[in-house]
């Protein structure tokens, strides 16, 4: 079952969780180096200060792409090293560790994908109101511009912001994730609607700036549900589900409709009332940009049933559900209905820019390291996506999550992702047994899935 002519086979990583070399040359602070330094709120104390120290390391982790034959590599820039304050002054030898990585991926035939904010956000910005200072959208839009102006001679693939509702529920609503706020809804919103237009914005500033011709996406979060047996009740409840905004944070369209459909949803739009963001002449023009994929980060999904009065509702999973370490439930079938539903809305191709889960990985009495629940996981996850491809899905690549272990934010390095094993003592990297298995579904363009 070969996937489609030219689909990218990579894997990704964000800067913050694996680069260290928070404070060297020249880079400012970011909200996350703030956040690990307040007791309690990291697994262990732990911090990126350090991390894979990727910021020194970077060439030997492109020998290992090479190594495992990734096609692409999706990373992120880290604002603060580029600008320190956030806004002015431009950190050169930031945007030269950036330079070097990108020329590195293309000696070895690695197309970068690169996402431009990966929660990482300058902590002097913050300071200013950070999101909440309407202000941030040109910040951010700045920003842009000075990334694309240095790397799109050689950088054709961009992606604006990741997983905004994570970043802005578990950070500015649920105090779970940097900077650590609780606010109240009106105030969710407003950052919301900042961060949507800061998107929308940096998509123009990736139009003008770019010195090839760019492809550009965002990657929000997929919030999938999916339908308990195929009849054609249930196949709507679970779509009905999917677009639903039962949930203020988690969900698809109160981010992807502005952005794709160039309005809010009206549901929500009621159910906000009075919390709903002042909206300005011309705002939603600037977030609704002409997109050429939608990239979705997608590691489980619920289950529904069509509901009374054509609704839909959940359905209990089962007892004793096969889980990841990070207590997620193993769920393939996302990877089916999550492209498919997604490409039915918004008609753009899918690129499933994450996908992967922690394991309980260590290194063996042999030497190596075993994961055959990653392998089990991700032949499970990719043949769903292959199934929604082959029912007419266009999709143009898959990023495992990770290339290595990394920081896993609030859960420090508590979990293990990566397809190569990293030994924070040494920094010793061991590719693990899912690494090789990924080489061959690469280099046969997934007809390995079959065996
Ligand atoms: C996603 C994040 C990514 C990583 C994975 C496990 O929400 O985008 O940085 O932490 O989860």
């Amino acid at each position: 079952m070969a996937f489609p002519e030219n689909f990218a086979w990579g894997a990704a990583t964000a800067s913050y969780q694996i680069e260290g070399g928070a404070y060297e040359n020249g880079k400012g602070r970011s909200v996350w180096d703030a956040f690990c330094r307040w007791p309690g709120k990291v697994y262990a104390g732990d911090t990126g200060d350090v991390a894979c120290d990727h910021y020194h390391r970077y060439r030997e982790d492109v020998q290992l792409m090479a190594e495992i034959g990734l096609q692409a590599y999706r990373f992120s820039i880290s604002w603060p090293r580029v600008i320190p304050e956030g806004v002015g002054l431009v950190n050169e030898a930031g945007l030269d560790f950036y330079d070097r990585l990108v020329d590195a991926l293309l000696e070895n035939h690695i197309t970068p994908w690169v996402t431009l904010f990966h929660w990482d956000y300058p902590e002097s910005l913050y300071h200013q109101g950070g999101w909440m200072n309407r202000d941030s959208v040109c910040w951010f839009a700045d920003y842009a511009a000075v990334v694309v102006e240095r790397l799109s001679d050689r950088v054709t693939h961009w992606i604006t912001q990741n997983e905004p509702q994570v970043f802005i529920g578990l950070g500015h609503a649920l105090g779970i994730h940097a900077p650590g706020l609780r606010l109240p809804d009106a105030d969710v919103l407003l950052i919301t609607h900042h961060v949507l237009m800061a998107h929308g914005m940096a998509v123009t500033a990736i139009r003008d700036n770019a010195k090839s011709e760019p492809l550009v996406g965002a990657a929000p979060v997929g919030i999938i549900k999916m339908p308990v047996d195929e009849s054609d009740e249930n196949v709507e409840a679970a779509r009905l589900a999917t677009f639903s905004m039962e949930d203020k944070l988690w969900n698809n369209v109160w981010y992807a409709d502005p952005m794709i459909l160039g309005h809010y949803p009206e549901e929500g739009v009621k159910m906000f009332g009075a919390d709903m963001p002042e909206l300005h002449d011309g705002d939603m023009e600037i977030i609704h940009q002409p997109l050429d994929f939608y990239a979705t980060n997608i590691y489980h999904g619920d289950t529904v049933r069509a509901g009374q009065d054509g609704g839909w509702e959940p359905v209990a999973p089962q007892t004793g559900p096969p889980l990841t370490m990070m207590n997620w439930r193993v769920e393939p079938e996302a990877l089916y209905w999550g492209p498919r539903f997604l490409y039915e809305r918004y008609q753009l191709p899918i690129v499933v820019t994450e996908n992967g889960l922690a394991n309980t990985d260590w290194i063996h009495l042999d030497g190596k390291v075993h994961d055959p629940q990653r392998i089990d996981f991700t032949t499970r996850y990719l043949r769903a996506y292959k199934r929604a491809i082959d029912e007419g899905v266009e999709a143009m690549g898959y990023f495992h999550w990770s290339l290595m272990d990394n920081f896993e934010w609030a859960e420090g390095y508590s979990r293990r992702f990566g397809l190569t094993y990293v030994d924070y003592q040494t920094q010793e990297r061991v590719l693990k047994d899912s690494a090789y298995w990924y080489s061959e579904v690469i280099e046969s363009n997934g007809a390995s899935l079959d065996a």
